[in-house]
């Protein structure tokens, strides 16, 4: 089926008693065993729940995977996910990616004895090096990468992970199986905080994993069985309902990124502007070829630390918080919010200062978008 149905119809059809269209949520914990050795298929809902499975099937279904688990967060997601590692392995990892992934991986992940290796991998050729040394088992992208919304060519670094037999896993959270499917491109396994699209309306916090192979199901189930950071039934439902709006939702984003960024591009007080969108964007080109848009986030460097407090305490329309994905237009200062663990000598290297604000675009009328910039850029 098409992206657009599964969709549409997230969690119908799977209550033939009322023939509910909209998924029931179910909170009991525990279900009754029929006899000894007998399961409806639920037993306890740490280890599967039908409202919960509703929602993991069909982000199964939309990312063309073999099986998906939903978690109460991102991060949890990622946690489980680099269990599958063990002590002693190397992971490469971008090296400009969303902060608390940075922080779970070096103040957590490494108390399990897992090296970390961090490069630029929109650079096909760095990766393919720090593949051929032995000790490295994963690679994990961020793409677009946050905040500088670089662009690893999937297709590329699936190839040279299968040649090497090193798992491939993408954080895929800026697009979304609307727009990229990493697992089409050679990714083992995708991760997202769906806190952000996928949920989509700044009210719900959750993670999910959507694995590529039934082993790698079974290994995420288990760990996810065994560690319990589930997502609840209501949110799980919350989760299917935003589903139906997805790819709806991901158009105007995107139709108001594109004014936006052209807006941007050239302003005398935007010294950077990073938006895949554009054609003169280094990662345009290879986004182009792996995805059916570009996203609706856009990095900017200002010409001052004074312009950023000025644009932090007097936009009308954004608002300065920490998120993204959201109806509601957003601002975040990386430095001091989302990138604020990251340590000063990653910070230096990447060129991340107190110059650089992220901005999520929303669905609100982009004249009043481009308004609110406009005011405060001048
Ligand atoms: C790209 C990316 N991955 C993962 C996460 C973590 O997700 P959560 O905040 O849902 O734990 C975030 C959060 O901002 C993110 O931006």
């Amino acid at each position: 089926m098409k992206i657009d149905t599964i969709l549409a119809q997230a969690g119908s059809r799977r209550d033939p008693i009322t023939g509910a269209i909209s998924m029931p949520i179910h909170p009991s914990a525990a279900f009754q065993h029929p006899s000894l050795g007998q399961s409806t298929g639920f037993d306890y809902s740490r280890t599967s729940n039908p409202t919960r499975l509703a929602l993991e099937e069909s982000m199964a279904a939309l990312e063309g995977g073999v099986a998906a688990f939903a978690f109460s967060s991102g991060l949890a997601a990622l946690d489980a996910v680099f269990r599958l590692f063990s002590p002693g392995d190397t992971i490469a990892v971008t090296e400009d990616l969303y902060g608390g992934t940075y922080r779970l991986l070096e103040k957590f992940s490494r108390f399990r004895n897992l090296d970390f290796l961090y490069l630029d991998s929109s650079d096909t050729g760095a990766v393919a090096g720090a593949l051929d040394q032995p000790r490295v088992k994963g690679l994990f992208v961020e793409s677009p990468s946050n905040p500088f919304l670089k662009i690893a060519d999937l297709d590329a670094l699936g190839k040279i992970t299968r040649e090497r037999g090193v798992l491939f896993i993408a954080d895929n959270t800026f697009l979304t199986p609307v727009l990229c499917r990493p697992l089409d491109f050679g990714a083992d396994i995708t991760v997202y905080s769906a806190t952000k699209y996928l949920g989509g309306h700044n009210d719900l916090i959750a993670g999910l994993a959507v694995a590529g192979t039934k082993e790698l199901g079974e290994k995420l189930a288990f760990i996810q069985n065994a560690t319990g950071a589930i997502l609840g039934p209501f949110e799980s439902w919350l989760l299917l309902r935003s589903l139906k709006t997805l790819a709806l939702r991901l158009k105007k984003h995107e139709e108001n990124a594109a004014i936006i960024a052209s807006f941007l591009n050239g302003h005398n007080s935007v010294k950077k502007l990073y938006y895949p969108g554009l054609p003169t964007d280094l990662g345009h080109a290879v986004l182009a070829r792996q995805s059916s848009g570009f996203g609706a986030m856009i990095s900017l460097e200002v010409d001052s630390r004074a312009r950023v407090e000025h644009i932090l305490a007097s936009v009308k329309v954004f608002m300065f918080a920490e998120s993204l994905g959201a109806p509601e237009s957003l601002v975040t200062f990386p430095l001091v919010q989302t990138h604020a663990d990251m340590d000063p000598a990653a910070l230096e290297r990447l060129g991340l200062n107190d110059h650089l604000l992220r901005l999520s675009i929303g669905l609100e009328d982009p004249a009043d978008l481009l308004a609110d910039l406009d005011a405060v850029l001048a």
